[in-house]
């Protein structure tokens, strides 16, 4: 056997030869065999030491081996039963199977039939307590899941923040400058009309610059605020181009080229603005950290009208990711980045996020050559 603490199996028969047989057999193949000579000692017994496997005859004195079985499916979900019935007594057998029996074995019993049997409630055994298992991690990481959302929020925030400062720094110094330049202009006496030309282009500037700044702090602030998931009608062009404001400034000191190609009508789609942006910043960060020597990122979205869902595309020319790697990526905690670099939530986050709005995500990846992550959202009827 292939585990380490023997399986516990209790055998019910109210025959003691068969009894004698049975145990001898399965010890022999590593069992921890008890026995019990009817229904209702049985069932004492597999209360006392909870069993794996129950293998009863069907006919037995007192309790026969279906009231068994009905019980001890009653009172233990996880305990594989197996049947025994004489030869011809193929109505219990298939009774046996509709109360969940795992299996039957006809008398006298069969060594080879027996270990068949016995393989395959072990295999029973084995998948519905993973099955368990996993329902329990689910559960658990619902329970979670926000808690995930908010740490990996808070991660991509201090990374936005870093870069934002410099998006920041240089249309302030832009400002600085012409509200110096005006100065010196004020400072050399009565306004001419070409100074006043002058003078309303640096205004316009001061404008337009001000402007980009309110917008970024503004992106930056919606993005950190901790809000209430909601659903409502998004425009994806707009969310992608809030991205780029933010991301810019990093792709610029990164030395990648960024080609924006968004088609004009794309329908919205219903979700949480704030959540899509999230995916989307985890998809772009993703691209660039994967392209350490520069290259070329591709952002595009459009309308897919078959499946009237609308796509978004992040592509790069990184350094891609490879078959076993492609397998792990949506894992919890998954990361080949250093330390202090990736947690490895970035894209499980994405992979809830699309979950929760009904859509999807697909990647290609050539090692070597480059990556394409692809959202796929239903459109708004
Ligand atoms: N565009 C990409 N190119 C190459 N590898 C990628 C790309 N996107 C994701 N990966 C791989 O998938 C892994 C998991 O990505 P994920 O975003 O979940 O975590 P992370 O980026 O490592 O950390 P975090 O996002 O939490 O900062 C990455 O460590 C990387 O190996
Ligand atoms: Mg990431």
């Amino acid at each position: 056997m292939t585990s380490e603490i023997p399986w516990k199996i209790v055998v019910m028969d109210d025959e003691p030869d068969i009894l004698d047989v049975v145990s001898i057999v399965l010890e022999d193949q590593g069992y921890d065999v008890k026995t019990a000579a009817n229904g209702r000692e049985g069932l004492d017994l597999c209360t006392g030491i909870h069993p794996q496997i129950v293998l009863t005859d069907v006919r037995m004195p007192e309790m026969d081996g279906l009231e068994v079985l009905a019980h001890l499916k009653e009172k233990f979900e996880d305990i594989e039963v197996i049947v025994m019935t004489a030869f011809g007594e193929l109505e219990y057998a298939v009774k046996a199977l509709h109360l969940d029996a795992s299996d039957f074995i006809t008398k006298p019993v069969d060594g080879v039939a027996l270990e068949l049997a016995l393989n395959r409630a072990r295999e029973r055994y084995i998948s519905r307590k993973k099955l368990k298992e996993y329902t329990a991690f689910l559960e658990q990481a619902n329970i979670t899941q926000a808690k995930l959302l908010h740490r990996d929020k808070m991660i991509s925030l201090g990374r936005l923040s870093a870069g934002v400062v410099h998006e920041i720094n240089n249309p302030l110094a832009g400002i600085l400058n012409y509200a110096r330049l005006m100065n010196r202009i004020l400072g050399k006496g009565a306004l001419t009309k070409e100074r006043q030309e002058k003078f309303s282009r640096y205004l316009a500037l001061m404008e337009s610059e001000s402007q980009r700044i309110s917008q970024i702090v503004s992106s930056l602030l919606t993005f950190s605020r901790k809000t209430e998931p909601t659903r409502e009608a998004v425009f994806v062009t707009r969310l992608i181009d809030k991205c780029i404001l933010l991301s810019q400034h990093r792709m610029r000191l990164a030395n990648i080229a960024l080609h924006r190609d968004i088609s004009g009508d794309i329908p919205p789609i219903k979700a949480d603005p704030h959540q899509i942006q999230q995916c989307l910043i985890n998809l772009i960060f993703n691209a660039m950290d994967a392209m350490d020597n520069g290259g070329a990122m591709e952002i595009s979205a459009g309308y897919d009208a078959v499946n009237k869902s609308v796509f978004i595309k992040v592509k790069d020319s990184g350094h891609g990711i490879t078959p076993e790697n492609r397998q792990r990526i949506f894992e919890p905690f998954f990361t080949t980045k250093n330390e202090g670099y990736g947690v490895g939530l970035g894209l499980a986050i994405l992979f809830g996020i699309m979950e929760a709005h009904n859509g999807s995500v697909g990647v290609e990846s050539t090692p070597g050559k480059g990556t394409t992550f692809t959202l796929h959202l239903p459109a708004m009827p």
